[in-house]
């Protein structure tokens, strides 16, 4: 299994860019099930996720043809034809891999009137139970069983518009009744709906294939439902979290560093505390710029929160951060039970963290070390890199398939700033 190995102490220079976003990109990919013509998107991220996600839509009879991009910045293209879905069913070993494959239950449910979708289970980070993206279903008219571990859901005779009222936030949830909506009968009003960035990238792709939503990037999304939905060319908005971890990367060792692609907007809540703990942060006309000049970070405290909160997909990486800080400082996760793995690994580089609970005290050290380390999700793994590029010595992370799943090419995007980061075999 292929491992990264660096070399830190490198000051970073030059341009990153960034690739489309994972968690739009999958769930446009799903969005593709709606419809009988072709949709295209481009800016498609190089993961391994979309790959997998590319499988369980061919398993359903989806023609899925990908053309490659030319250059690191340039993203794939990759066109979907779910012309007649032969298939409505998502297997537990799918599903247990990959999360975002449950969110191909709506779409088959609202095009094809049945699914049956393994429940996903818990995964490293939390339980992450589905309970919100059932109701919103039922709430719809779906007839909605649990057996063996699957879901079974039928809407034979069509979904009908309702209100959906969810008692908390939750990004799939809210996907999950978006799409539900655009085919059902009337008018849905989602409260309490998630405003991330890439709830409104779906509903734009949405409206493009001839969806009818209003009240995009508010917490109150008004769906009219459409007979039907129509092929579309839609480009995949810039991954947030990625250049949330590059920014991240360019304040850990330090730098100047330029994100091709990357929107102040999107990432307002961490550009805040970077800033807070001593970069700079300027918008250049291809994106935004981070400089550090060397000396050490502050310490910021850091609290996770749905958008436009501080994102958890960014809470390793800031804790990264936070651990080469002069001062202490106190990182809260609010969104998921168990999202603090990263932390004996960042101890196994020298990292000085408590944890209790849902809080994280990092008192800052002057210096990182070296050393074997290995994750268990995507953003911890990652986390890892970025304290390797600031720790002196060879830092190996292990387990680079955490990584490949989420971040696009990322050794040479990194070695491309001046990065000494490489990925080496068994
Ligand atoms: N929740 C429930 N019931 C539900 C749904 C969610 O209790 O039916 C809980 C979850 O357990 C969690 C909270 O609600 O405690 C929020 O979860 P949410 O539904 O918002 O998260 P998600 O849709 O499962 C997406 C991203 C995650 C990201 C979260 C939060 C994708 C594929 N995944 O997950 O991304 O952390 O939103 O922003 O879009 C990652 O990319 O590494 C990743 C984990």
């Amino acid at each position: 299994m292929d491992r990264i190995r660096i070399h830190g102490q490198r000051r970073l220079a030059g341009e990153i860019p960034v690739s489309g976003a994972k968690n739009a990109a999958l769930k446009l990919m799903a969005a593709s099930l709606l419809t009988e013509e072709p949709l295209t998107l481009s800016n498609m991220p190089r993961l391994a996720d979309v790959r997998a996600m590319g499988e369980l839509l061919r398993s359903f009879g989806v023609g899925v043809t990908v053309s490659l991009g030319g250059g690191l910045g340039e993203g794939d293209q990759m066109r979907l034809a779910a012309c007649n879905i032969q298939s409505a069913f998502a297997s537990y070993d799918m599903v247990r891999k990959m999360r975002a494959s449950f969110q191909v239950l709506a779409p088959l449910l609202a095009r094809h009137g049945e699914a049956k979708v393994s429940l996903p289970g818990g995964c490293a980070i939390g339980a992450r139970p589905v309970d919100l993206h059932l109701k919103a279903l039922k709430a719809l008219g779906a007839q909605v069983e649990l057996a063996d571990g699957y879901v079974l859901a039928n809407a034979k005779g069509g979904l009908t518009g309702a209100t959906i009222e969810f008692p908390f936030v939750s990004v799939g949830a809210t996907e999950t009744a978006l799409m539900a909506a655009t085919l059902a009968k009337g008018e849905t009003v989602i409260e309490n709906a998630a405003r991330e960035p890439e709830i409104e990238d779906l509903a734009r792709c949405l409206m493009a294939m001839g969806a009818r939503i209003a009240g995009l990037g508010t917490s109150r999304l008004v769906v009219e439902g459409v007979k039907q939905l129509y092929g579309a060319d839609y480009a995949v908005m810039h991954d947030r979290i990625e250049a949330g971890t590059y920014a991240i990367a360019a304040a850990i060792a330090g730098g100047e560093v330029e994100l091709i692609g990357a929107k102040r907007q999107s990432n307002g809540a961490l550009i805040d505390l970077l800033e807070k703990a001593g970069a700079r942060v300027s918008d250049s006309n291809r994106g935004i710029a981070v400089h550090m000049n060397g000396a050490r970070p502050r310490a910021v405290d850091c609290s996770t929160a749905p958008y436009p909160g501080f994102p958890t997909d960014l809470q390793a990486q800031f804790m990264a951060l936070m651990c080469v800080a002069d001062g202490s400082s106190v990182i809260k996760e609010t969104i998921f039970e168990n999202r603090f793995m990263h932390v004996p690994e960042l101890a196994r580089l020298g990292a000085d963290i408590k944890v209790t609970g849902d809080v994280a005290v990092v008192r800052g050290v002057e210096k990182l070390r070296g050393a074997p380390v290995m994750a268990t999700d995507l953003r911890a793994s990652v986390s890892l890199v970025l304290a390797g590029l600031e720790a002196e010595g060879e830092t190996i992370v292990n387990r680079v398939y955490h990584l490949d799943r989420g971040f696009d090419r990322l050794e040479q995007k990194l070695s491309q700033a001046g990065a000494d980061i490489a990925r080496i075999g068994e």
